[in-house]
């Protein structure tokens, strides 16, 4: 059932529903990692997800629903799948060979969803498949230099465009403090971008860092 109160910071495909008496954001198409469901709605946990989670923190991301996206870090298609149910065509770039195959028979049943097995550090590898001028680039990638991935990737994303990126303390540095690693990361990213608005993702996720930030 669809919660009568409508999200405004929701894009169009995205709604609140309820689920076990919660409300919950959901999106529609086939189930992907057993989730909920309800008809042809699919429960979007932000335990499981940082897009989710910022947009449960209600961040500035400005989706509308329809954009072209850029996926950096796609791994089994958790969070792809939804953001490919509610947008256009869908990049997920994932370098590890088996969680790409899983997101390959995740794409079997939305045709806007292109998986690449390739490495988010090295975009000249699939600037050739990607269309130019993306409106969003989503990025989710535990891995060391996570700002400068995101630098590295500002080439594909629109002058308008957004970047929506999850930063893991950890995956950068495990012994300094989560504040210390963002505010690093922080000015990384004003090489390539403005930052909007950031905002820690707990309760949904721990030592993790919400960005919204705009090309320069
Ligand atoms: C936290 S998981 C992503 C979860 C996913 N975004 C979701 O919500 O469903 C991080 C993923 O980034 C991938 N990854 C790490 N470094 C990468 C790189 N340089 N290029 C592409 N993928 C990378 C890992 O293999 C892993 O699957």
């Amino acid at each position: 059932m669809s919660d009568s109160k409508k999200d405004d910071n929701l894009p169009a495909g995205v709604e609140r529903r309820q689920f076990g008496g919660e409300s919950r954001l959901a999106t529609q198409g086939s189930p992907v990692y057993g989730e909920p469901t309800d008809g042809n709605w699919r429960c979007w946990d932000a335990r499981r997800s940082k897009l989710a989670a910022m947009l449960e923190r209600e961040m500035d991301t400005e989706l509308q629903g329809d954009e072209t996206v850029l996926y950096l870090g796609g791994a089994s298609g958790t969070t792809v799948s939804h953001v490919a149910d509610f947008s256009g065509a869908t990049y997920a770039v994932e370098f590890a060979p088996r969680p790409t195959r899983d997101l390959l028979n995740v794409a079997d049943s939305r045709n806007n969803l292109f998986p690449l097995l390739k490495d988010a550090r090295k975009p000249a590898t699939y600037a050739h498949v990607v269309e130019s001028d993306v409106d969003v680039i989503v990025q989710d990638v535990a891995t060391r230099g996570q700002a400068r991935v995101a630098c590295e990737n500002r080439q594909f994303l629109a002058d308008d465009g957004r970047l929506l990126l999850a930063i893991k303390a950890r995956s950068e540095d495990v012994a300094s403090d989560p504040e210390t690693v963002f505010d690093r990361a922080r000015e990384s990213l004003k090489e390539a971008y403005e930052i909007v608005e950031t905002q820690r993702l707990e309760p949904f996720h721990t030592d993790h860092l919400g960005v919204v930030a705009v090309p320069r």
